[in-house]
């Protein structure tokens, strides 16, 4: 199977698709790679890399698409500067997270191509396709680097020092919804030194909490049927929303910094975090909220944007992972590597439509949608 690697055309995107060591291995498997010129730079990885490692380096995305079965991105495709993106040949393959729910526009432009759609943020989560979790390893990133940048903002110590000018108090942290992304944020606000405690509408998650040092808030609204069979929280609503909100704003005064992480699958981020509410927190307090790409979890929130509420700096962060671009390339590229050598085992294509990985991640095929999920939502959209 021929593999392309374009460069990415999302403003602010910095990640690219396959690192130098990922092509080798898959070289190592029998696929051959073809990647654009550039496209590793903003993540330092160099042209020269990808050919030490056998792939060829192409002068633009029109003569990698021209030799890819698969072509491989990190997101989109997008417009840049109103050109419109290079897509692969009818009947070639395309993998990144399409985000197949919100992106109906790059759904509708792979039928139309006849191109069959993987999306990464699709893989199950199931134990043989860890390996290719990519929506995990980059909530991991940021859940790390949303404790980095609330550290940086806070005017304040993360740990405790005890110095001749006196004692100086750890900062206090607050994390709401404790997945992947909070769980790392925990653990790294507890290596700087911070005192941390954290709150999940799923009970599951306490002993987790707990493990990372953690101090898990008040059981008394935790819900026994908060998560659905596949472990994801599900919407709280009404009365419990209310309790909940009373719940976190009776902490608010207590922390430094908050860093929020709700998210229901599929649906825009709980507000769990009122505008009123933002003032209880201390003046210099922190808000870090990683819904903000879902809407986010604080009514103050400006996506993308850092703003001052009642003298509390909300971040809206949009663009962490590419701040880490080298590493979450790195990853993610593992990701996409781990799915290619399924999708076609020692680089020869095996469309196995009785795996659960192919048959979830699959979002278009042979000129149609066969994401029911996408295809009921855009048949719904495009009949109100
Ligand atoms: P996850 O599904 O593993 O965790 C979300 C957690 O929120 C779950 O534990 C769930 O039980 C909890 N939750 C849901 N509703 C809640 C509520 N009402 N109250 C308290 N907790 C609630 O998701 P993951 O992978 O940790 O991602 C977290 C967030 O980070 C997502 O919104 C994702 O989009 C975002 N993210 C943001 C990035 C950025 O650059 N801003 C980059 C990567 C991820």
């Amino acid at each position: 199977m021929r593999v392309g690697v374009l460069t990415e055309t999302q403003p602010g995107e910095r990640r690219v698709a396959l690192t130098p060591e990922t092509v080798k291995n898959l070289v190592s498997h029998g696929f051959t790679v073809a990647v654009q010129s550039g496209a590793g730079d903003a993540a330092s990885f160099q042209d020269q890399s990808y050919r030490d490692v056998g792939a060829d380096v192409l002068p633009s995305a029109q003569a990698v698409a021209d030799a890819a079965d698969i072509l491989v991105r990190v997101s989109g495709p997008w417009d840049k500067d109103g050109v419109a993106p290079v897509w692969g040949k009818p009947g070639s393959m395309f993998l990144s997270f399409l985000m197949p729910q919100t992106n109906p526009g790059v759904v509708d432009s792979l039928v139309k191509h006849q191109i069959t759609g993987f999306s990464m943020d699709l893989i199950p989560r199931i134990t043989r396709a860890q390996r290719m979790d990519a929506l995990s390893a980059m909530s991991t990133i940021a859940g790390y680097k949303a404790s980095l940048l609330a550290a940086s903002r806070l005017p304040k110590f993360f740990p405790l020092l005890m110095t001749a000018a006196g004692t100086v108090p750890p900062a206090r942290v607050l994390v709401i919804g404790a997945g992947v992304a909070g769980l790392q944020a925990i653990a790294t606000c507890k290596r700087l030194g911070a005192t941390v405690e954290a709150f999940d509408v799923r009970p599951a998650v306490k002993e987790q909490v707990e493990s990372l040092g953690a101090k898990f808030v008040s059981m008394d609204i935790v819900l026994d049927d908060a998560q659905d069979a596949s472990g994801y929280a599900k919407e709280v609503s009404g009365d419990t929303h209310a309790k909940e909100l009373d719940l976190i704003a009776s902490r608010l005064a207590r922390n430094d910094v908050v860093i929020t992480t709700a998210l229901i699958p599929g649906k825009p981020a709980p507000v769990l975090i009122t505008r009123e509410m933002v003032g209880r927190m201390p003046r210099g307090g922190v808000i870090v909220d990683l819904a903000a790409p879902n809407g986010g979890n604080c009514e103050a929130t400006v996506p993308g944007e850092e703003v001052v509420a009642d003298g509390v700096t909300v971040c809206g962060p949009l663009h962490l992972l590419s701040e880490m671009a080298h590493d979450s390339s790195m990853m993610y590229s593992k990701n996409v590597a781990e799915f290619l050598m399924n999708l076609a085992p020692e680089g020869q294509l095996k469309l196995d439509m009785e795996d659960q990985i192919i048959r979830d991640t699959m979002v278009t095929h042979e000129g149609r949608i066969v994401h029911e999920p996408t295809r009921l939502l855009m048949q719904k959209e495009a009949g109100s």
